[in-house]
């Protein structure tokens, strides 16, 4: 399921998108033919509709926000008038004698087995990668995908032949990171902007043989640093989403390796509402996550934490990456993203 609701903004831009005359093809939809009322094997759903304009453009809507469906019928039967939306992308019959359904199936604007869903974005229930996607596009952007068969937008960066999945970024503090397990598990935020992929999701990616973690960060003066792990992996919910990493490389600094108190490296996942980290009933309130404001690998407690609060540098309670910036500077962005080998 994605994870965003329809904006004003984004209704006025399928109103006029879908505003069609009488249901001419329009820049979303074209006419794919008459299909008869009884070939509904792809029908997601049925309603009754008032006969007109206003109907069938609701019922365009109605598609458009429904990352299932691709294409939507106006059935006229003899009693009423029936929207349905459909999955199917081809023609199914075609134009068949006592056809009473019009088909305007989403225009591809995607290439290949693409279409365009909600908000505008690519959708590829095909592909369970950003690889995948880097086949048919090579621009940088929001797509959707299908992680471990569920539908999820994800941020695809393509940069010099290699396709990048993105599983967390701050920018701007526009997103709030002090959530709960199940909101780090399910992720949260806006895929082009502020976000947190989901470690379910993340890890799922893992298992598929993305393995390589790059994070890049840059402080309010505009420098960048870097840190990449060539080995990456999560492990699933049974085992808390522990995270281990190894082969470091980079300018940034390591601030996840090493055996000490707070070394992240090896963790489980800690949220404030499960604790699953190492810090003592006598410090940072026994309780890494609610003292830090965000969910993270917590030993006792951190030398990295990208999930801080946003803007604070009060002692590790920023976005903190303390082999480059110690505990007092919290970083203005960061990007977590992760590549197959
Ligand atoms: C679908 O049907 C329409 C109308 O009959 C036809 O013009 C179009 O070529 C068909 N598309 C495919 C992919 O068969
Ligand atoms: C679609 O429905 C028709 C009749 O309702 C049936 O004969 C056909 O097998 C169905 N096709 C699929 C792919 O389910
Ligand atoms: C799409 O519509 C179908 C049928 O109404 C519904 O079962 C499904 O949950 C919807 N999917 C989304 C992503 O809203
Ligand atoms: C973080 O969330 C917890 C739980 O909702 C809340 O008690 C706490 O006040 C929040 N911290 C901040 C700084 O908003």
């Amino acid at each position: 399921m994605f994870d965003e609701s329809a904006s004003c903004k984004f209704l006025l831009f399928v109103l006029f998108a879908c505003d069609t005359s009488a249901i001419s093809p329009s820049s979303n939809f074209v006419y794919d033919g008459d299909v008869q009322y009884e070939d509904n094997n792809n029908t997601l759903s049925e309603v009754s509709m008032p006969p007109g304009q206003a109907s069938t453009i609701s019922c365009c809507i109605n598609c458009l926000m429904n990352t299932s469906c691709k294409a939507v019928e106006i059935c006229l039967t003899p009693s009423e008038n029936k929207c349905r939306l459909s999955k199917g992308v081809t023609n199914t019959t075609g134009t068949a004698a006592g056809a009473t359904c019009k088909r305007y199936k989403m225009k591809d604007k995607c290439g290949g087995e693409g279409y365009t869903g909600s908000n505008g974005h690519c959708i590829y229930d095909g592909c369970q990668s950003c690889d995948c996607v880097g086949v048919l596009t090579h621009a940088s952007g929001v797509y959707g995908i299908t992680i471990g068969g569920n539908s999820k937008l994800v941020y695809c960066s393509f940069e010099n032949g290699l396709s990048w999945t993105v599983i967390q970024r701050r920018e701007d503090g526009s997103e709030n990171f002090n959530r709960t397990w199940t909101d780090y598990e399910l992720g949260f935020g806006s895929p082009a902007s502020e976000v947190w992929l989901g470690n379910k999701y993340t890890h799922q990616l893992t298992v598929e043989g993305h393995s390589v973690l790059r994070i890049e960060l840059e402080d309010f003066s505009g420098n960048k640093r870097y840190a990449e792990y060539s080995s990456f992996s999560l492990a699933d919910v049974t085992d808390n989403y522990r995270i281990q990493v190894t082969g470091y490389t980079g300018d940034a600094g390591d601030s996840f390796s090493g055996p000490c108190t707070k070394c992240n490296n090896g963790m489980p996942f800690s949220t404030y509402d499960r604790e699953n980290d190492n810090a003592p009933n006598d410090m940072y309130y026994g309780h890494c996550a609610q003292w830090a404001k965000g969910g993270w690998w917590f030993n006792a407690c951190h030398r990295s934490n990208l999930n801080g609060w946003y803007g604070d540098s009060s002692y590790a309670q920023g976005i903190t990456w303390e082999a480059w910036k110690g505990f007092y500077d919290s970083l203005k962005s960061s990007t977590m993203k992760i590549r197959k080998l």
